[in-house]
């Protein structure tokens, strides 16, 4: 049988609406950093071990205090409901049983109770407000389904412009079902709702406090940038550019990680997205420091194409190659990949 994860964009541009392929596809502009991520994790070069006893390999990690037996973690991405009729459910069964974590988006069509009863482990990512009390009944709601974390995604004062093709876009076919699963009813009728334009460090600070939960700011691809959320208290930091979706030409997250971890690395977790595909791209990511690797589009495409099913199947096989991979760089355990493994 060949690899699940290639060809899985081409079968799932097959079997999802054009309009539906296209938005979880496409980048912002010119599709600039979108094309670029994955090449940027390509360009590292290892320098594999021998003479190690690599008899037992144990690829758990730990992202804020909780163990995860799969460390390809899955990002939040809106609107699984276009894909799957039981949307992010269906996410979350699939990546129980694989043992990863998942990201809620703020823009699920599926409630955070019935995700939670699958029993994942998930966090609840988050768009503020213009009027900032208008986004904590969505917070209260996942803190009270046992949300573990907030993720604030800082890198959205405006959404990027996409530019669709011909025929209908995903909007044109979206039911109000499959985004706002999660909000009071009325939620997006007063502009207080829109999303803030003048996010600051005191609305990490703001959301810590008024949630009790750790808060991970997602979307930033500087040092300083770090420096100022871990000050703020943030838990951690995400480098990303949010898939390529929002500023496009914003450098490739693989180039970015490096500085944030020296900034911050010692203070806060790091952890990152942005074109993540294969096992060596996460063994990357941890040698640079990373304490997690999460990935965005690829788990949509299986859950579009083979449901639940396809999204263990995913993490499984992802699995099964980075166990392979810590093998032949002589490694037993994720935990102990360094850039001492990085060919310089
Ligand atoms: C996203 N992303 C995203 N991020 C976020 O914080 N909230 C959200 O609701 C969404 N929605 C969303 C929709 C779609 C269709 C995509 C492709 C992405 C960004 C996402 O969390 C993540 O940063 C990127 O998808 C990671 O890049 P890859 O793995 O898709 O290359």
């Amino acid at each position: 049988m060949g690899r699940f994860a290639d060809g899985l964009e081409e079968r799932a541009a097959d079997v999802l609406p054009e309009a539906v392929f296209r938005y979880f596809r496409q980048g912002s502009r010119d599709s600039t950093s979108t094309s670029e991520a994955t090449a940027a994790w390509e360009r590292h070069r290892f320098l594999p071990q021998v003479l190690r006893d690599v008899t037992e390999v144990d690829l758990r990690s730990t992202v804020l205090g909780a163990e995860l037996a799969c460390p390809f973690a899955v990002a939040p991405t809106a609107m699984q409901r276009a894909v799957h009729p039981e949307g992010e459910v269906a996410m979350a069964r699939g990546i129980a049983a694989a043992g990863s974590l998942m990201v809620v988006s703020s823009n699920s069509g599926s409630t955070f109770e019935d995700i939670a009863a699958t029993g994942v482990t998930f966090w609840a990512q988050v768009y503020v407000t213009a009027d900032r009390p208008a986004c904590l009944p969505l917070l209260h709601r996942a803190a009270a389904a046992g949300a573990r974390a907030v993720v604030l995604t800082a890198d959205t004062p405006v959404v990027g412009t996409k530019h669709d093709g011909e025929g209908p876009t995903i909007w044109d076919l979206a039911g109000p079902g499959w985004s706002h699963a999660n909000f009071p009813d009325g939620y997006g009728s007063s502009p207080g709702d829109a999303k803030a334009t003048d996010l600051g460090p005191q609305d990490v600070e703001w959301l810590a406090r008024t949630t009790r939960l750790p808060v991970v700011v997602k979307g930033v691809l500087r040092a300083d940038d770090a420096r100022r959320c871990a000050e703020a208290g943030a838990a951690a930091v995400w480098v990303s550019n949010h898939g390529g979706r929002q500023f496009d030409g914003a450098a490739a997250t693989a180039d970015c990680l490096e500085a944030v971890v020296a900034e911050v690395g010692d203070e806060v977790e790091v952890y990152v997205d942005g074109g993540v595909r294969t096992a060596r791209h996460v063994v990357t990511a941890h040698a640079l420091g990373a304490s997690a690797a999460f990935m965005g589009r690829p788990p949509v495409y299986a859950l579009g194409t083979e449901g639940s099913a396809g999204v263990e199947r995913l993490l499984g096989e992802l699995d099964d190659e980075l166990t392979e991979a810590l093998m032949l760089l002589g490694c037993p355990s994720l935990g102990r990949v360094t850039t001492a493994l990085l060919s310089r």
